[in-house]
Order: structure tokens, then sequence, then C-alpha cells
């Protein structure tokens, strides 16, 4: 049952995890006993993907706070604060990482804790319900989103955006696999995704497990692809969304979205609404993460450039609003103009909060 396993998870007072490094060749979970291992495993991309890496935060705070020595609420709370300073410089650009440990710090900072130990049941509580709930609403965006994609259908999808990426069920690929549980006939064209190959080895493994015909072709080949053989949408998913819709999503993103409008094709974002950042005006505010230049100098251990050629490596690139075609939530399909539509959904989701 190797596709039913969660990317991350509790076990035996141990954070555990899918090495996804070693994917597609080696299927194996990882075990971890501190913050510090949890926050090395989301910065060397151990987990990776915006919703796994704020379940695992969640995750990495309720260690911290078993591990922790103190007998205090408020010592432990200290102790929390630094925890989470530690966490937030796992990576930067995936909003996901911040609303967890946010979400996490407003369980620290309840007031009326009885004991230490209360609070640590607290937060383990609410690591559990973050990633519970991800996995739900993964569901209720699947639904959504399947709705888009024809009973015949060719996507071209970027990255990985699957279970993989999220607790359960994924996000841009959690609508294919909903779309395919309803019998639709699908052919997914999978962007390799240079340099980490997400696309390759996470994407079409997970493709290859669920059923879905597919293909993994390189980056470079989509605009190809959608003039020679049609391509009905494009499914991405997103690790920052700013308040008028800019979307920051893995590296290339940005260029299949300018390939798909220019031949009129179909470009929808999937993302939970926790990856909506409406602090952030437009995307060219968001901070963008640089990865070392080895990941794209380097494959295998085998160098392909020549020495002393520096590389550029931004892991993410912003694709501007006017190229999305819609942006598929757990509470919807957000259309255009998206700063009013998303200004909109913010404000009905705080009434009833
Ligand atoms: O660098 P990664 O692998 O963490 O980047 C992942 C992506 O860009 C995904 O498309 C994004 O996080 C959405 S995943 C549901």
């Amino acid at each position: 049952m190797i596709e039913e396993t969660r990317t991350v998870f509790w076990e035996n007072g141990q954070v555990c995890m899918i090495e996804q490094r070693l994917l597609p060749h080696e299927f194996k979970i990882v075990r971890y006993d501190t913050y510090q291992e949890v926050g090395d495993a989301i910065t060397t991309m151990v987990v990776r993907g915006a919703p796994a890496i704020g379940a695992a935060a969640g995750f990495g705070m309720a260690i911290a706070a078993f591990n922790s020595q103190a007998t205090t609420v408020e010592g432990l709370q200290a102790d929390l604060k630094t925890a989470k300073d530690f966490l937030a410089k796992a990576r930067p650009t995936a909003v996901n990482l911040f609303w967890g440990l946010e979400r996490m710090m407003r369980v620290v900072e309840k007031p009326g804790w009885a004991s230490a130990d209360a609070l640590r049941q607290g937060m383990l509580a609410e690591a559990q319900k973050i990633a519970d709930e991800d996995i739900e609403i993964n569901k209720r965006m699947g639904a959504n989103g399947a709705a888009l994609v024809p009973q015949k259908a060719t996507i071209i999808h970027h990255c990985n955006t699957g279970s993989l990426a999220t607790v359960g069920w994924g996000t841009a690929l959690g609508v294919v696999r909903s779309a395919f549980e309803q019998g639709k006939d699908l052919f997914v064209l999978v962007d390799e995704t240079r340099p980490r190959l997400q696309g390759a080895r996470l994407t079409a493994w997970e493709l290859k497990n669920m059923g879905v015909k597919h293909m993994v072709i390189a980056d470079g080949a989509s605009g190809h692809y959608m003039r020679r053989r049609g391509v009905d949408l494009c499914l991405v998913g997103a690790d920052r969304i700013a308040a008028n819709g800019d979307t920051t999503n893995k590296i290339g993103t940005y260029n299949l979205a300018v390939l798909a409008h220019e031949n009129h094709v179909p470009f929808y974002v999937v993302a939970p609404y926790s990856t909506i950042d409406m602090s952030i005006l437009h995307g060219d505010l968001i901070e963008i993460e640089e990865r070392e230049q080895e990941e794209v100098t380097v494959i295998q251990g085998q160098r392909i450039a020549p020495e002393g050629s520096p590389a550029g490596n931004p892991a993410f690139d912003v694709t501007p609003n006017y190229l999305i075609s819609g942006i598929v939530t757990e509470y919807g399909v957000i259309r255009q103009p998206f700063a009013v539509n998303l200004a909109k959904l913010a404000a009905e989701i705080k009434g009833k909060a």
C-alpha cells in the first residue's frame, strides 16, 4: 500500500517522512527525533512541496515540545519560539511553512494552559489536525478541479504536486487523480522539471502507481506538444499566491504559462487557501529561493558544465495573474479579476471564522 502512506506523519514519538530524494528507486521512511532534523529535512528536500512542508513544520513544532526540558508553561513557550525561528529559516518561498508555524504558534500563545504537558499534547493535536485537514482539503480541491477536465483530456503538469507534495492526495495532481477516479480518459505530459526532476522522478512514479497514462517530456518540449498534439489544459500547483493572483511555483511554470497563453490552452493553478498570501500585493514581492549551483551543473555526481562556468538556480518563478485561467481551491474555482475575487473569498472566510 505504498501509495497510501502519508508523506509526513507522527509515529511512536517521532516525525516520519517518505525520503523523497531516493524515489523512484527506493521507498524509504526516515524518522526524526528533533526539530533541527526536521528543519534540515525541509532544507535538503527529503520532504518538499508546499503543503507537505507546512505539515512537516507542524510536526517539527510538536517534537520540539516533547524534547523541551521545560517544566513550566512559560519555559516551554520560550523553547517553542526558538524552534519556530529555526524552522522558519528552512526554506523561504512556500508560504505554507510560515502558515503552519503561525498556526502552531497560535496554540503556543493560547492563554490558559494548565501545564507544560497539556501544551505538549495541544501541539501534537494541532499538528495532527493540520495533516488530517490537508488530505480532506485536497480531496475537495480534486473534486472542484475535476469538473474542469474534459472526459478525454491531454494535460500538461509541472513539478510534483501529488500525494508526495502534500500529506496525501495532492493538489494539481490530486485533480488528475479525482478526474481519473471519475472514469475520465486522461493522458498526462509530465514536465521532467529540471534541475531536481520532481516531474520525472516523483510525478511519473505517482501516475504509474495510479495507472494513469503518461509520458515524461523535457521541460522545453511543452510548446511543441501544445502545437502538434493538442493539449486540453495545464495544471500546476503553487508555493505562494499573491493578493492579485500572481503565482509563485516551481521554476519553469512561467515558461509553461506563456506557452499556454500563446497556444490558447487553459492554465489552472491548484492550491489550498493556505497558499494564498493576502499580505503580499503582487508576485514580484515574493522571495525566490536560490539553491546551490551544483543542482544545475552536476548530474548524478558528474559535472556537466565546464569548471568555472557559474550557474543560476532559482527554485521558483512568478507567473503573472493575466496568464492564469483560474485558481482551484477547496472553496471553488476563483476567476479573474483575481485581486477582487481573492479579496472577496478572504472576507467570506474571515466572516465565517
Ligand atoms: O522545490 P519543491 O519541490 O518544494 O517545489 C514544489 C512545487 O513547486 C510545487 O509545485 C508546489 O509546492 C505545489 S505542491 C502541491
